[in-house]
């Protein structure tokens, strides 16, 4: 049995935090102890007293740092983590030019697996302890995806893209190969360690109607496998979805036409809904998924937070990597929150840290496993510091209140804020780090690729040329 006492400052949410000053919806510590015992939060509560009961116990002191349920991202594309920052094109465009050639190189075993251990560094390294990825259309990304959770021990879910129409070759399955490789990962993966299969129609354009139907038989097959796709991105999306499916009354219809909508249902982006639509989702019980980078960086849309939990709705938040920006659910708060400012909504940072831990819990109907700190829920944890720059620890001596300091992590916190991850109670940041560091000391050496010929034009140069001599100086 392995035990571990974490001491430091410490935040976990019982409830979503009604207004600013709900503090009955979460507890707030300033000295507390976490026991770990074989991957489980055993005890929580002032340090004093759970030490008292863990005589002998390793404790690791944290403070003056906060504690806090691992970030959970609810939407993110393991293959694209090398198009992220690929410039100027919205939605479709940036599908064609960039992403789907992007991940047609997931056919490759090889390049599968080294692209996994790299998707589960940048993870960890943000402090996202869950997250629920689309793999490329290869079952080969999906296998490389699901060993390295399994590998580290993670709870990720993931699933391979069903796609059979409008893209390039190497990137299309049929509706025949994409049920039979879904139902053969969820035989190998589904509830295997601490992974979650999800089925993974990619959206409208890219899957018929005969793809669809295989899609509904996967669900009917399988209840307890989640389902994710996208919805209502973009406009010129919308517009093609319309006309390959002219019978559809909405684009939310051609998911509902095929059972796929439920509350197990996550709907990426869902940003330009008609009346009908959002009836439908709260009937229903499907997800919206806000993915604020993104939808800034492809120009999609503002999505209405608001407007959709007053009818109901429960909306999760993701970082939707590769159009997404960055790897960080902090990061995604603060373009977020600028979102909403956008839509006449001020996100309370309470609420804001809530729906990154216990709220995209909820989404996923996880929260008895995961998003607090609770007795008896699985150890993941991150471990906060709003001094982690200089900026930031300008602004933290200004900071009086918890929500003030969740405010300054929200809006300047990244990766650098985040001191250490716990993955079911085993330190994963700061063993990654000392790794990560010497690979990434050699990369930020290297050239990038388009300065390449410069180097060597340079070294076929003459040891007398004047090139030479000025480099040498
Ligand atoms: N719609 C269909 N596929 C994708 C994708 O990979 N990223 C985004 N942002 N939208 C999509
Ligand atoms: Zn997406």
């Amino acid at each position: 049995m392995t035990k571990t006492l974490l001491r430091g400052r410490l935040l976990t949410f019982h409830r979503a935090p009604q207004s600013a000053d709900d503090d009955r919806a979460y507890t707030y510590l300033e000295d507390a102890g976490l026991l770990i015992e074989d991957g489980f939060i055993k005890q929580m509560g002032q340090f004093t007293e759970v030490s008292a009961q863990s005589e002998g116990v390793p404790v690791i002191d944290h403070r003056p740092h906060l504690m806090m349920a691992g970030f959970i991202d609810l939407h993110i594309h393991f293959p694209q983590i090398q198009v992220i920052a690929s410039w100027g094109a919205q939605l479709l465009d940036w599908l064609n030019n960039y992403t789907f050639p992007e991940e047609t190189r997931f056919a490759s075993g090889a390049h599968s697996d080294a692209m996994a251990a790299a998707f589960f560094d940048q993870v960890i390294t943000h402090g996202t302890t869950t997250a629920v990825a689309f793999c490329s259309v290869h079952k080969t990304s999906a296998e490389a995806f699901f060993a390295e959770a399994t590998r580290r021990n993670m709870r990720m879910l993931g699933g391979k893209v069903l796609m059979d129409r409008n893209a390039p070759d190497g990137l299309r399955d049929t509706p025949q190969s994409g049920y039979d490789d879904s139902k053969a990962l969820i035989t190998d993966w589904h509830g295997k360690g601490r992974n979650g299969y999800v089925l993974s129609p990619r959206f409208a354009i890219t899957s018929t109607p005969e793809q669809m139907e295989m899609a509904q038989v996967l669900a009917r097959e399988n209840p307890d496998c989640h389902i994710q796709t996208h919805l209502s991105e973009n406009k010129d999306e919308i517009a093609y979805t319309a006309q390959l499916y002219p019978n559809a009354r909405d684009y939310l219809d051609v998911y509902g036409s095929f059972g796929l909508l439920g509350p197990k249902t996550l709907l990426g982006h869902a940003i330009h809904l008609e009346e009908r639509e959002i009836a439908s989702l709260a009937e229903t019980g499907a997800h919206p998924i806000f993915c604020p980078t993104s939808n800034l960086f492809l120009g999609s849309g503002l999505f209405d937070d608001a407007g959709l939990r007053a009818r109901g709705i429960t909306n999760g938040i993701a970082t939707d990597v590769g159009a997404g920006t960055s790897y960080s659910m902090l990061q995604t708060l603060n373009e977020g929150y600028k979102v909403l400012q956008l839509r006449g909504h001020a996100l309370h940072p309470l609420q804001a840290f809530h729906w990154i831990t216990r709220g995209n819990a909820c989404v996923l109907g996880l929260e008895d496993r995961i998003g607090t700190l609770e007795p008896g829920t699985e150890a993941d944890i991150v471990v906060l510091n709003a001094r982690s720059t200089s900026a930031m620890a300008l602004r933290m001596d200004r900071a009086d209140t918890l929500a003030e300091e969740l405010f300054v992590l929200q809006m300047m916190g990244d990766d650098r804020a985040v001191e250490e991850v716990y993955i079911a109670g085993v330190a994963a940041k700061s063993v990654l780090e000392t790794a990560a560091e010497q690979r990434l000391s050699r990369r930020h050496r290297r050239l990038p690729q388009h300065a390449q010929g410069t180097v060597r034009e340079r070294q076929a140069l003459p040891s007398n040329s004047l090139w030479t001599s000025l480099a040498s100086q």
